[in-house]
């Protein structure tokens, strides 16, 4: 019985045929509906003398939202699992969701889980490498599941409730009245792994075959970049209406997208790139410690939102409002966290979300370990089996596949060796003047201390602690980190902003696919955009505005720039949309160390 189904693909062949990453594509811009106001330069990834663009920011004056929620830090407990006779209407949920209740039906008991001792390994396969006997059955299960009573806790309304009831505000923390959220934090990736378990139980009980394993959508390798087409066939059971109809096969998917921005005009080619690079950013060289690839603790007691990992910021959040329907209020159903589980691809999309978990830890280090405090791994969930018996399950048990007896299908991983080159620009501008941020030390001013609104570009330099990092940091593989914090999103927005370094002419047309990318900050709606109202008229309503902190890992990065040694370096942050009306707040950028 194979564990763990990873292919480490041999890096330079597989890279070989992929497209070189750079910044200076020609034909990057956005097209074209509002291209009056979009320039169509060619943006290079370092000129000397485009270094110092006048950027202009709007200061903010510091007037916060009030926040429901914990002021004084409890003392650390790990998450109790939520209690099901206090679930309420979701407090996030947007305010034109009419009438909605996520609630699950209720019962007193939870028994709890056990590990599946008599289970056969069953092998989640890819979604677009499926036999037609796989659809057939798949197919199946879910009419099934279509077909229970609503009030079954298994029935597939019910199952879409769950996400939506863990995910906007229809529980408290225990007993405390703060919202519990399962994204944002560490617990993204083991409650989704809990969440997908059962769900498969339930499809395999409901046509009689242990060996059902729910698929994944590849969307991390070319030839799994399209809309899985099993779910695209219009009144088959794995069919949903509310999608983006532009975005189903053979359209491309872009791991990057925001909908707030022009269609992108990218080639296949340069899409490929631009996610490949993307998927090398966020799960490789930017996440290399726990936090920075799971996400930040979250603990009984405090409040929710306090970051999101790397992974979970993109492509997680992309491949959800990409595709959900841009004429829907909300982007429902997948572009939003109350509606996305109505979507059957959400399982499908959170299969291969899970899968990179695998993958990541398998890339060795001594720092892509799993959290092992005791607050991560005592926290619990509850979820419906596949008998509908309520079961109380702890984080401990969800950290290896093995144990629930699930892997993944072998596939090509042509992400995982494709390190950006450095670009020969950089190198020569760097020899002649001095590195780039050495020339901008003199013309960028930093952040400043007080919060700014990201409405066009912010371009900051921003102070190295360290210039180099001890023997013993090296040992311990200590990353230094961007941090950027005080996010403050409304949380109706599908807010997106990239990050680059040393490349302060970066705007919404530079590609991702070049050295200077570091990441990608997003926010997937789980609130009405204009919920403001409604929230004040009722004091229950959480308020609207999501607080985060954005966190991305840049040894490498520095590295492949040459600019470990550098005093400082130059962050441009660039929100990719118009977000004039909902602007995204920010209140520092500086540099820490994991
Ligand atoms: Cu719980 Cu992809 O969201």
């Amino acid at each position: 019985m194979e564990s763990l189904n990873l292919v480490m693909t041999n890096s330079h062949a597989l890279y070989a045929n992929l497209p070189q990453p750079v910044c200076n594509l020609g034909g990057v811009s956005r097209s074209s509906r509002t291209s009056a106001r979009r320039r169509n330069n060619v943006v290079w990834c370092k000129g000397g003398e485009r270094l110092w663009l006048d950027r202009r920011e709007l200061l903010l004056a510091s007037t916060s939202a009030i926040a429901v929620g914990v002021t004084k830090k409890a003392a650390a407990k790990p998450m109790p699992p939520p209690d099901l006779s206090k679930c309420h209407k979701p407090d996030t949920a947007p305010a034109d969701a009419q009438n909605l209740n996520c609630c699950p039906p209720y019962s007193e008991k939870a028994v709890d889980f056990e590990l599946p001792i008599n289970l056969p390994m069953r092998v989640r396969p890819s979604a677009h490498d499926v036999s037609d006997k796989y659809v057939e059955t798949y197919t199946r299960a879910v009419q099934l599941m279509r077909e229970l009573p609503s009030d079954d806790p298994r029935s597939f309304t019910q199952q879409a409730n769950v996400h939506c009831a863990y995910c906007d505000g229809a529980y408290y923390e225990g007993s405390l009245p703060v919202e519990l959220q399962i994204h944002n934090s560490w617990f993204f990736l083991p409650w989704h792994r809990w969440y997908l378990y059962f769900h498969e139980r339930i499809l395999a009980k409901l046509v009689g075959d242990d060996n059902f394993a729910l698929p994944f959508w590849n969307w991390d390798a070319p030839a799994g970049m399209t809309f899985p087409s099993m779910y695209s066939h219009q009144g088959t059971p794995l069919y949903d209406e509310l999608r983006n109809p532009d975005h189903m096969p053979p359209t491309k998917i872009d791991l990057n997208y925001s909908p707030n921005e022009n269609p992108s005009t990218l080639t296949d080619p340069e899409l490929v790139a631009s996610n490949t690079n993307l998927m090398y950013r966020q799960i490789v060289s930017g996440a290399k410690t726990t936090k920075l690839f799971q996400g930040q603790p979250y603990r009984y007691g405090t409040n929710p939102d306090p970051g999101a990992g790397t992974l979970e910021n993109a492509p997680h959040g992309p491949v959800h409002v990409w595709t959900g329907s841009p004429a829907q209020p909300n982007i429902e159903d997948m572009g939003n966290f109350y509606s996305a589980a109505r979507d059957p691809v959400f399982f499908a999309h959170h299969a291969n979300v899970d899968r990179m978990w695998t993958i990541w830890k398998s890339l060795g280090g001594k720092r892509r370990v799993d959290f092992n405090e005791p607050d991560y791994l005592q926290s619990e969930f509850l979820f419906y089996d596949e008998n509908a018996r309520l079961v109380r399950v702890k984080v401990a048990d969800a950290l290896d596949p093995k144990n629930l007896m699930f892997s993944y299908q072998k596939v090509d991983i042509p992400w995982i060796n494709a390190r950006p080159k450095k670009s020969s620009v950089t190198t020569q501008v760097a020899s002649s003047f001095g590195t780039p941020a050495a020339i901008a030390a003199g013309h960028i001013a930093e952040f400043g201390s007080r919060a700014r609104k990201l409405v066009v570009p912010i371009t900051a330099l921003v102070k190295r602690p360290k210039k180099k990092r001890s023997d013993k940091e090296i040992e311990d593989e200590t990353e230094e980190v961007l941090v950027i914090e005080g996010i403050e999103v409304k949380r109706g927005v599908a807010v997106k902003f990239d990050v680059f370094i040393n490349l302060a002419e970066a705007d919404s047309n530079t590609a991702i696919s070049c050295p200077e990318y570091a990441g990608t900050f997003s926010n997937v709606p789980h609130h009405h955009e204009h919920g403001d109202e409604s929230a004040k008229e009722n004091a229950n309503k959480k308020n609207p505005f999501r607080k985060s902190s954005f966190r991305v890992g840049i040894t490498e990065i520095l590295e492949d720039l040459g600019a470990t040694e550098d005093e400082n370096i130059v962050v441009t942050l660039v929100p990719k949309g118009d977000f004039k009306a909902n602007p995204i707040k920010i209140s520092s950028i500086k540099i820490d160390y994991d």
